[in-house]
């Protein structure tokens, strides 16, 4: 056993003290107290060895600078451990799909999970449970004991190319559906990161973007969808993004990070900086960055030596330097880092059963947006079928930018796409025409689609055509519109016209218009839908699985429909720094903004058709410990087995809300056809109140209140009213 007296012989007195009280308080319980060990550990640690600490290098040769010795190569980051106080390296992965690699000659082959989108679109967070928990793993045995993932920024814009990574529009589905996959990475004894603090909307400018937003606005939206997400998942990690925030750098804010984050919030992590995001020394260090990441993608390795000295000459505490490491090591001892070392043991990870986790998730998230007369699931009567565009032939497509994870084998269509970041353009060979194919008797016959005219004869001999269309989206790449590339609504529409029946099949990184959409008679939206995309989509359409995927963002008719004609800063050079006034739609993003206006969107948030039909009943609502509890029934009244997702809206009668309606709980229910179940959901109380910024708390206002269930934001089924009396509680409770 080690005794105080041995190791005050053999080492400092503050090391001893350190590894002593680390010794005994391992002997009642290694995760008991991660703040007490990590005081005692930061109490031993040289100036030296807190700013190795606080300053993160990025893992591959870059701007000349070499990777660094001992990171996991081609991976995003690398923070020294300290080997004498069993501080382990800092390995960093992105990133929400699965193990990225960073563009190398060698990527890593990992097994992808469908976007983020797709996952929220399943509205079932035991699926975000285990897509986190099975990207970690990976992670874990990829070498790596902090991942990158799960980002939260909400969907203001449609247009914007980082969407797909997202979980959405709506504060609270994004919330739950993040908390969870952080919850799940970190089962793996790792620490997982939200990302992008906060307002990291849009990928145009998104270094020089200020973002103007009040804070009553913000923390009923975009800044709610990161407080669920943190409360759930309680995340070792907090990511601040690239773009400013109400003037200051969101990585230098001190309203965003000690204000919001850890006085309101009461965040115990660290706050780590995106790669290139960190500006200065002083202020970060004052306004609450606790490390810089990805030396050198900054101007200046701001906490290196500057801080060291920053610290000396007093412009920086040494207490706050203290904090700075305290919070990281919190974050590690927390999440068993030290117990639980990482190895590259790659032989470990188990594709095939991967697959069949991000398979599951793919098959709920998918979408059917239309079915007319039943076409689907297809009936197995067809002789031919025409599988047109789409490369479906051979696999399915996933977006772009570092969060990019490669298959075995490589991309089945190379060289597409911009040749540096965020390209290149990946597949994942998972092809669903053959998917298709192995399930049914009909002959297939595949047309890439790029000439319509000669896809639209090959439609025309068939008996059925399906059309996958795509639109690949990426980091540092917003759309130009909201319209698929590539001519593709040419290709639909002359397929659409020559051929008996049509099938869409779109792999969208966020929401499109269609304007073929009246001349086809199903469409089904399957995002990035990962490694086993093809397998997802093909059970989807034939039926073997229920179509159970709702939108978690509105797909709007057209581009006047938009808080803004065009994203904030287009055209202008890379260096222009510009606005991006939030406060237009302010906490009104999504369908809550279509509700607002009165615009009716092509698809409205939250909708999604099943192949079977619900009939809901008895809905009861009542007040309860500050709060909503919501009760009602579910029919399967159709002849198939199915999943249906109600959903709870809430509005205030008399108004006085950012927009009519919010989505304040939602459930998924499995049925057999003919059977019942019983939903009881608790409505999220800062989904009934208003952020009041003077007292800086939420306020429930005494008055009537309705309750709606809903199959989708614009298909209500069932309301009941009832009177709340008023509730006040602090920004960081609920
Ligand atoms: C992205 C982050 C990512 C980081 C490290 C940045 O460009 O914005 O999401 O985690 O790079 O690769």
């Amino acid at each position: 056993m080690i005794t105080y007296r041995f190791l005050t012989q053999h080492c400092s007195l503050a090391l001893a003290v350190a590894l002593y009280s680390q010794a005994a308080l391992a002997a009642d319980d290694l995760k008991a107290d991660p703040d007490k060990r990590a005081a005692s550990t930061v109490a031993a640690m040289t100036l030296d060895e807190k700013i190795r600490t606080v300053f993160g290098y990025f893992s591959s040769d870059f701007k000349g600078v070499a990777k660094p010795k001992d990171g996991v190569p081609y991976a995003a980051g690398f923070v020294p451990g300290v080997e004498r106080l069993g501080i382990p390296h800092q390995q960093l992965t992105d990133a929400g799909i699965g193990v990225a690699t960073q563009p190398s000659p060698a990527p890593r082959v990992r097994t992808s999970m469908p976007a983020g989108i797709a996952s929220a679109a399943s509205w079932n967070p035991a699926l975000s449970y285990a897509g986190g928990a099975m990207i970690g793993k990976e992670a874990r045995l990829s070498g790596h004991n902090i991942m990158l993932a799960g980002g939260v920024n909400l969907q203001r814009e449609p247009r914007n190319g980082r969407n797909f990574e997202y979980a959405g529009e709506d504060p609270l589905l994004s919330g739950v559906m993040v908390g969870e996959q952080i919850r799940g990475i970190q089962s793996n004894q790792l620490v997982a990161t939200v990302k992008h603090f906060a307002y990291n909307d849009q990928e145009t400018g998104r270094t020089k973007v200020n973002v103007k937003i009040d804070d009553a606005a913000g923390r009923m939206s975009d800044l709610l969808a990161f407080q669920i997400a943190i409360e759930r998942g309680d995340p070792g990690a907090v990511m601040c993004g690239y773009n400013l925030v109400n003037g200051y750098y969101s990585c230098e804010n001190d309203y965003l990070l000690n204000r919001v984050l850890k006085r309101d919030w009461g965040f115990r992590g660290y706050v780590m900086s995106d790669w290139g995001a960190t500006h200065s020394t002083i202020p970060a260090a004052l306004h609450g960055l606790d490390q810089q990441s990805g030396w050198p993608f900054d101007q200046s390795p701001y906490f290196n030596d500057a801080l060291k000295e920053a610290v000396q000459n007093g412009h920086v505490p040494h207490k706050r330097l203290d904090d700075m490491a305290r919070r990281i090591l919190r974050a590690m001892y927390a999440n068993g880092l030290m117990e639980h070392p990482v190895r590259i043991e790659a032989d470990k990870i188990d594709l095939n059963a991967h697959a069949k986790v991000s398979q599951s998730a793919a098959e709920e998230g998918i979408v059917l947006l239309k079915n007319s007369a039943a076409l689907l699931p297809l009936a197995d009567t067809y002789a031919t079928i025409a599988i047109i565009g789409g490369h479906a032939n051979v696999g399915v497509l996933s977006g772009g930018g570092s969060s990019q994870v490669y298959p075995a084998g490589g991309s089945p269509v190379p060289n597409e796409g911009p040749k540096t970041f965020p390209g290149p353009i990946v597949y994942l060979p998972s092809s669903p025409m053959k998917a298709l194919a192995a399930r049914m008797q009909a002959k297939f016959v595949y047309h890439d689609g790029k000439d319509a005219a000669a896809a639209a004869r090959v439609a025309a001999a068939s008996d059925l055509a399906i059309v996958f269309a795509t639109q690949w989206t990426a980091e540092d790449l917003d759309q130009p519109d909201l319209a698929l590339p590539h001519k593709q609504d040419d290709t639909i529409a002359a397929v659409a016209a020559a051929a008996k029946k049509t099938v869409v099949v779109l792999g969208t990184g966020s929401p499109v218009t269609m304007p073929w959409l009246g001349a086809v008679d199903a469409v089904l939206e399957a995002w990035y839908p990962g490694t086993n995309g093809g397998e997802a989509i093909a059970r989807v359409l034939t039926g073997e699985v229920d179509a159970s995927g709702r939108l978690p963002a509105t797909f709007p008719a057209s581009i006047s429909q938009l808080p803004r004609a065009a994203i904030d800063g287009t055209g202008l050079s890379k260096e222009a720094r510009f606005d991006s006034d939030y406060n237009i739609e302010g906490a009104a993003v999504g369908y809550k903004w279509f509700d607002k206006k009165g615009y009716q969107p092509l698809f409205a948030f939250g909708h999604g058709l099943s192949y079977t039909t619900f009939a809901y009943s008895g809905l009861a609502a009542r007040a309860t410990q500050g709060t909503l509890a919501v009760s009602f029934k579910v029919t399967n009244t159709g002849k198939r087995d199915g999943k249906a997702v109600p959903q709870l809206y809430v509005s205030k009668v008399g108004g006085g809300w950012e927009a009519p309606k919010r989505l304040g709980g939602w459930d998924k229910l499995t049925l057999k056809a003919g059977a019942s179940g019983e939903s009881r959901v608790s409505i999220d109380p800062r989904t009934l109140a208003l952020f009041d910024s003077r007292s800086n708390s939420w306020k429930i206002a005494a008055g009537t209140y309705r309750v709606m269930l809903a199959e989708a934001a614009d298909k209500p089924v069932a309301t009941v009213s009832l009177r709340l009396p008023a509730r006040q509680f602090a920004a960081g409770a609920r």
